[in-house]
């Protein structure tokens, strides 16, 4: 009897330890914000721009202000953006991206009003920088990821994959049918883009990515590591080979589509992705490819 009852005393306890770890530890860093369905659609935005302004530069040597500038809303111009030297499929399918990310801008704009496009920092050293954290070492040469179709795909990996992410996060806090509506569209695309950059990593996974002696898969695992390191919220990225155990059904080492246990996407909050996107690991500290923070009122808000 006794030991019973000792025994569920401690029981108790455990549960209350983890409901104080679950309360007062990972909760404040990863709950979801409250916000309204147009702050957390135009948050999006930020990485739209992003995207549009990368891909559109990356394949055709000028972005958003060339095609749609009135979906700036008066933003300043990126700084660094410029055409990568890629091979023709390559440039084909990062040209029809950035048209891609041009609609989504619109669509989102003319369902729940635009935001002023942010200072984007497209420059190569930008990326040197996010690579070096990234790999933990400074790369000599530094990385240049509009120097070759392999550079700007692991370039590419940063992104879309980030934006979907995010779709899938703002999910379970939106409030109207048309918001969910919107984002389960805008997710399939983005997924599809993330999907096909995976692919194409993939069938080069094995191929070094001169002169640094690494590997493809040696940067996606790291890349997918440093952005959990900066998230702060556990494991929702993964590289494109995983040991068994994180592949899916615990079958195989290959890991084209980033996922969890049960193969479903991974969620991630605004504040972790300004984390990773800042590459500062603090959404209250812009950096990155977002100098001076993200637009909109949760970005902003999140940086006081
Ligand atoms: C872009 O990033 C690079 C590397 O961090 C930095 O040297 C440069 O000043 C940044 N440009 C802008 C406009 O923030
Ligand atoms: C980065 O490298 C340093 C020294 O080489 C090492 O001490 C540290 O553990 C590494 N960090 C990560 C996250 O791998
Ligand atoms: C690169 O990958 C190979 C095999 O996949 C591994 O043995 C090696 O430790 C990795 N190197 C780095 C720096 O991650
Ligand atoms: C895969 O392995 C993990 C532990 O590593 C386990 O939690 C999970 O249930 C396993 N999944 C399947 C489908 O067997």
């Amino acid at each position: 009897m006794a030991s019973r009852s000792c025994f569920s005393a401690l029981l108790l306890l455990l549960v209350a330890f983890e409901f104080i770890f679950v309360i007062g530890v990972t909760l404040p860093r990863c709950r979801p914000i409250v916000a309204n369905d147009n702050d957390q659609i135009q948050f999006a935005l930020n990485l739209e721009f992003l995207e549009a302004d990368f891909f559109l530069f990356g394949a055709l040597g000028k972005g958003l202000d060339d095609f749609a500038p009135s979906l700036a809303l008066g933003g300043p111009p990126p700084a660094g953006g410029r055409m990568a030297n890629l091979d023709p499929t390559t440039r084909r399918i990062i040209e029809e991206f950035g048209y891609q990310e041009i609609g989504h801008i619109r669509a989102i704009t003319q369902s729940v009003g635009g935001i002023r496009r942010p200072q984007l920092n497209l420059s190569a050293e930008a990326f040197a920088a996010i690579m070096n954290q990234a790999m933990n070492t400074t790369l000599s040469p530094p990385f240049n990821p509009y120097a070759n179709s392999i550079n700007y795909l692991l370039a590419s990996y940063v992104i879309p994959y980030v934006g979907l992410v995010g779709y899938v996060g703002t999910i379970p806090n939106l409030d109207r049918k048309t918001s969910l509506s919107l984002v389960a569209s805008l997710l399939g695309v983005e997924a599809g883009q993330d999907a096909v950059i995976r692919g194409l990593l993939y069938e080069r996974a094995d191929e070094t990515v001169s002169p640094y002696g690494l590997t493809v898969t040696n940067f996606t695992n790291r890349i997918s590591e440093f952005r959990n390191r900066l998230g702060m919220c556990g494991v929702k990225d993964e590289g494109l080979m995983v040991p068994v155990q994180l592949g899916a059904e615990n079958r195989t080492t290959s890991n084209i589509l980033s996922a969890d246990a049960n193969s479903l996407s991974y969620s991630r909050t605004p504040a972790e992705i300004l984390r990773i996107v800042y590459g500062t690991g603090s959404e209250r500290s812009p950096g990155g490819f977002f100098p001076k923070g993200g637009s909109g009122r949760i970005a902003m808000r999140l940086l006081q």
